[in-house]
């Protein structure tokens, strides 16, 4: 059994409060309000709480970063164009209490190359990319069955 206050803090940068109109070719139709809802619905039946933050400031996701306790069983994190180019959101990440996974709706290596560098990749447990939504929703599953593993070892 999960304890109840366990919870996945899911972090979203610059833009994303722009889905749902911001380029669907490659960001798809739904907006962040129903992401979150999904993710939220989809931990609540693996047993997580979630915490959810978008912000288009840099210095906001810093202190956000800086605020997760280390009860936090997780950290999902699509840092949008702050992945390819942020040292301090990569400074933040490292220090984090927690394991973390990058997330991205699009498949950035079929985009334009410097997409294709993240300043992140190295220091999260996995990264996840391509799947829209259900990047974040692979994301969930992922750090859940993580979770319970290391509980049982
Ligand atoms: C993104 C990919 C980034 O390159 C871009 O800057 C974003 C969104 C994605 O989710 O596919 O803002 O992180």
């Amino acid at each position: 059994m999960t304890p109840a206050n366990q919870y996945l803090a899911i972090l979203h940068g610059p833009n994303l409060d722009r889905l749902g109109e911001r380029d669907p070719k490659w960001y798809g139709s739904d907006t962040l309000a129903i992401i979150n809802a999904e993710i939220e619905s989809l931990a609540r039946e693996l047993g997580f709480g979630t915490q959810t933050f978008q912000t288009n400031v840099e210095g906001e996701m810093i202190d956000r970063l800086h605020a997760i306790e280390s009860q936090c069983a997780g950290v999902i994190i699509n840092a949008g164009a702050w992945t390819h180019t942020s040292i301090a959101i990569r400074d933040a990440v490292s220090q984090l209490p927690c394991p973390v996974v990058e997330v991205h709706l699009s498949n950035v290596y079929a985009r334009e190359p410097f997409r294709h560098k993240s300043v992140l990749e190295d220091i999260v447990v996995g990264k996840i990319l391509g799947f829209g939504k259900d990047s974040y929703l692979l994301a969930v599953r992922a750090l859940a069955s993580r979770h319970e593993r290391s509980r049982q070892e």
